[in-house]
C-alpha cells in the first residue's frame, strides 16, 4: 500500500516537472527575427522569412544581412528556387510533433526555402572543388533570398544546357522520387510501379525515373493531369476521378505513395505478395495536424510481422552523389522538370499558397532577379 503511494506521488511529481518543463521551453522558444529586422544592413540583401508560425499570410520579405562564407562553406548568388510542400509544413509548423525541433512557439530558423539554383559568389577557407562563376543547384534553408550559403555536400554542378529554373526544380522532389524507388522500393528493371500522385513535384519525376530504372509505370492522377503523366512516359494512367486504383485486378511489384489518402490494407491489395509499399506523403494542411503519419507508421511497424509485403515510410537525403546523377540525367534528356507557374521572389507567399492548395502539376519556381 506504502509503496503504491509512493510509486503514484513519484508519477505525479514527474509528470508535473514534464509539464512545466514544456511551459518553460514553450515561453522561451524564440528566433533571432527582431534583431535581424532592427538591424540596417550594411551590404544588404533581399531574404524571405516567417517570424510566427501560421499560414503563408506570415510570409514576408526582408532586407537582412548578406552572409560571408566561414570554412568549408560557399556563397551562391540564387537565380531561381523552388518549392515544396516542405516548406508550408516549416511555415505552419504542422506536424505539430515536428516543433519539438523547429521551435515551439516560435520557429528557430525563420528562413524560408529549401531548393535552389545559383551561381557561386564566393567561396570559403577549405572549399574546394568549386570557385566564383560556376553554376551549381542544391539544397539548404533560406534558398528564397539572393544568396544563401551553401555546402559542397549539398550542391552538386548545374549542367550547363539546364536551365537555372530546371535545376533549381530538382532537389527535394526528385532525389526523393529516385531514393524512394531505387532505394527504398528496390524497384528493378521489369517490374510494375504504381505511383499514386503522379503529376506533383515528386511525381512528375517518379514517373520518369521509373521508366528510366526500367519498370511498367502506371500513375494514378485527375483527369485533367491524365496526358500530362502520359507524356512523361507512363504505360498506364489512371483517373482516380473515375477510377479506385485498390479495387482493379492489376498487381504492382512497388507502390510510391505520394498522396497517403487509402488506408495501408487497400494499398497492401494492390500489392504482389512480395511488393514494396513506400508511403512519400501525407496530405494537406488539414491531415494528421498533430502527429502526421506517426499513426500510420505505428500500424506498418505492429503489422509487418504479419504480412508478406514491405511497408516503410521515407525520409529523403540530400546526397550530391544523387544530385549529380539527376543533372546527368537531366543533361542526356532522361528526366525533365515540368514547371508549373513562377512567382517572384516578392510574390513567395503566393508560391508557397498555391503549392499548399494541392493542385500543383510538377513544380512551382521563385524566380530571383
Ligand atoms: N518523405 C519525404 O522525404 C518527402 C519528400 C518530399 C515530399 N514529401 C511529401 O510527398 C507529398 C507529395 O509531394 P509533392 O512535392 O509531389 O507535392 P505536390 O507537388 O504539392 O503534389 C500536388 C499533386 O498532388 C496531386 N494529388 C492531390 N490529391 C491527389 C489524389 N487524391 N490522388 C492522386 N494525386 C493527387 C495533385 O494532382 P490533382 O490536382 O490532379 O489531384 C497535384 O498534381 C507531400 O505530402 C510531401 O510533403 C515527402
Amino acid at each position: 500500500m506504502k509503496l503504491a503511494r509512493i510509486m503514484r506521488r513519484l508519477a505525479t511529481a514527474a509528470l508535473a516537472l514534464t509539464a512545466a518543463a514544456f511551459v518553460v521551453a514553450y515561453v522561451r522558444s524564440s528566433n533571432d527575427c527582431e534583431t535581424r529586422l532592427a538591424a540596417a544592413p550594411r551590404d544588404p540583401m533581399r531574404a524571405v522569412l516567417a517570424c510566427d508560425y501560421g499560414t503563408p499570410d506570415v510570409i514576408r520579405v526582408a532586407r537582412v544581412e548578406k552572409p560571408v562564407p566561414g570554412d568549408g562553406e560557399l556563397l551562391v548568388r540564387v537565380r531561381a528556387a523552388s518549392v515544396n510542400p516542405l516548406d508550408w509544413h516549416s511555415v505552419r509548423g504542422t506536424p505539430m510533433v515536428m516543433r519539438l525541433s523547429s521551435g515551439l512557439r516560435k520557429p528557430h530558423d525563420p528562413r524560408v526555402g529549401v531548393d535552389f539554383a545559383g551561381v557561386v559568389d564566393a567561396v570559403g577557407p577549405g572549399v574546394t572543388g568549386y570557385r566564383p562563376g560556376d553554376e551549381v543547384f542544391g539544397a539548404r534553408t533560406g534558398a528564397f533570398a539572393d544568396y544563401i550559403l551553401a555546402t559542397p555536400a549539398r550542391i552538386a554542378r548545374k549542367p550547363a544546357a539546364v536551365t537555372f529554373e530546371q535545376a533549381a526544380a530538382v532537389p527535394v522532389a526528385a532525389i526523393t522520387a529516385l531514393q524512394g524507388l531505387r532505394d527504398k522500393g528496390g524497384l528493378k528493371q521489369g517490374e510494375k510501379v504504381l505511383i499514386n500522385g503522379a503529376s506533383g513535384g515528386v511525381g512528375t519525376y517518379a514517373v520518369q525515373i521509373a521508366r528510366h530504372l526500367g519498370a511498367e509505370v502506371t500513375g494514378v492522377c485527375s483527369t485533367r493531369n491524365v496526358e500530362l503523366v502520359r507524356s512523361l512516359g507512363a504505360h498506364h494512367v489512371i483517373d482516380y476521378t473515375r477510377e479506385d486504383f485498390t479495387t482493379g485486378s492489376a498487381r504492382y511489384d512497388v507502390l510510391l505513395d505520394n498522396v497517403g489518402n487509402r488506408s495501408l490494407s487497400e494499398s497492401r491489395r494492390v500489392l504482389t505478395e512480395q511488393g514494396r509499399y513506400v508511403l512519400v506523403g501525407a496530405g494537406g494542411p488539414n491531415d494528421h495536424r498533430w502527429l502526421g503519419p506517426l499513426g500510420r507508421i505505428a500500424v506498418m511497424w505492429v503489422s509487418a510481422p504479419l504480412v508478406s509485403q514491405t511497408m516503410a515510410m521515407f525520409i529523403a537525403r540530400l546526397s550530391p552523389d544523387d544530385l549529380a546523377l539527376l543533372a546527368g540525367l537531366m543533361e542526356a534528356g532522361a528526366v525533365t522538370s515540368v514547371i508549373d507557374r513562377r512567382f517572384p521572389l516578392e510574390q513567395a507567399a503566393d508560391a508557397v499558397r498555391y503549392v499548399e492548395s494541392g493542385r500543383a502539376r510538377g513544380k512551382v519556381i521563385v524566380t530571383v532577379d
